[in-house]
């Protein structure tokens, strides 16, 4: 029998983010700090057959109806595409197979994108914050920028639609870039969606007055291309269309606009811990029942009681706001 998966607040859960390592070959300021941080050891992780295990019990005896991988950069977990073949066999309670997604920065597509294609994944969201190769050295510390191009290709070739571009939207740092972007996702059939930057950030620096509002954005968008919004679907974006039919872009207006009332998610950490909100304070562990192969009776038991836990919303911008101790990276965004 399957139950619905309802918090306090009578939000259901539909949607889980694994984190598949904490590990990633960039250093974004706004996610990790330069040196990296203390990894966790392998046997931490949750191995693909715990994690399966993990997704069964979501799916089958929920109504979960999408998993997304994240991080860390999820391709650097070695065999990525095993595990997406072994996640891709599970199904809705409609018996049609789980929508099943991951964001990345891109760099491993050319390599990549097609072994996830054919191993199951349904749809990529790629991050990138500068169309400018010097910019996007001092962003991630690494000299990619043609490679995640070249990734962005990749997917597209492998058959993966909709391709989402994600842009964390700094002040001083790319906020000059908002209608390039939106020109790029036109032109390259991508659906752009600027973040509003997060107090996650590696260097424990964020502050509001570095955010770029989604109002700020949108009048940019609008001083040039006439949009109509789209009618919300689920957190966190929302989208709108240009009029001339050229595609659509998002905004994620987590500081200026929260949408924690229509929050359908909770996340799996790389080592087996729930977490039921990005900005959560602490996490509740699975990875002791599973490893212990207790009844999924008992698994499904201990999954509600932590869901119902989940709290109203972050408390961003107001004095009772405490930053997690985990980093972006750490968490899986
Ligand atoms: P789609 O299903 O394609 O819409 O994916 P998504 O937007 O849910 O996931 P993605 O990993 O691409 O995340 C985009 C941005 O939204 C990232 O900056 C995430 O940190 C942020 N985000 C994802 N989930 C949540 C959430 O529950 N709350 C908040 N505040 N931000 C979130
Ligand atoms: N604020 C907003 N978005 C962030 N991301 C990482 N760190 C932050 C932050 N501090 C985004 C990444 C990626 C997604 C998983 O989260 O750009 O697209
Ligand atoms: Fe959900 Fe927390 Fe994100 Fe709000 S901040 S939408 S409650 S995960």
């Amino acid at each position: 029998v399957r139950k619905h998966l309802v918090d306090s607040y009578g939000r259901e859960i539909r949607d889980l983010r694994i984190s598949v390592t904490d590990r990633c070959n960039f250093r974004c300021t706004y996610c990790l700090p330069e040196e990296g941080i203390e990894w966790l050891p392998r046997s931490e992780l949750l191995t693909f057959e715990e994690i399966t295990a993990i997704s069964r019990v979501f799916t089958e005896r929920f109504y979960i109806e999408s998993i997304r991988l994240t991080g860390g950069e999820p391709t650097i977990r070695a065999q990525l595409p095993r595990l997406v073949a072994m996640l891709s066999s599970l199904t809705n309670h409609q018996g049609q197979k789980i929508n099943l997604s991951m964001t990345t920065n891109g760099v491993t597509l050319p390599l990549l994108a097609d072994p996830l294609r054919e191993a199951g994944l349904d749809r990529i969201n790629i991050s990138l914050d500068t169309l400018r190769p010097d910019r996007f050295l001092q962003i991630t510390k690494r000299p990619q920028f043609e490679r995640v191009l070249e990734g962005i290709e990749a997917a597209q070739s492998a058959g993966f639609a909709p391709i989402k571009l994600n842009v964390v939207a700094m002040k001083g740092v790319n906020d000059d870039e908002i209608l390039d972007f939106a020109a790029f996702g036109r032109d390259h059939d991508l659906q752009v969606r600027f973040i509003e930057f997060m107090p996650l950030d590696g260097a424990n620096a964020w502050d509001r007055t570095d955010v770029l509002s989604a109002d700020e954005i949108l009048a940019r968008i609008e001083s040039v291309y006439p949009v109509d919004p789209i009618k919300r679907t689920a957190a966190p974006a929302t989208t709108y269309q240009y009029r001339d039919g050229k595609g659509s872009f998002g905004i994620i207006p987590t500081v200026t606009k929260p949408f924690c009332g229509d929050c359908d998610r909770v996340r799996l950490s790389a080592e087996g811990k729930i977490r039921t909100c990005l900005f959560a304070l602490d996490e509740h562990d699975l990875r002791g029942l599973v490893r212990n192969n207790v009844p999924s009776e008992e698994l499904v038991a201990q999954i509600e009681s932590i869901v119902s836990t989940k709290w109203a919303g972050h408390s961003i911008g107001r004095v009772n706001f405490i930053r997690p101790s985990k980093s972006m990276s750490q968490i899986g965004g």
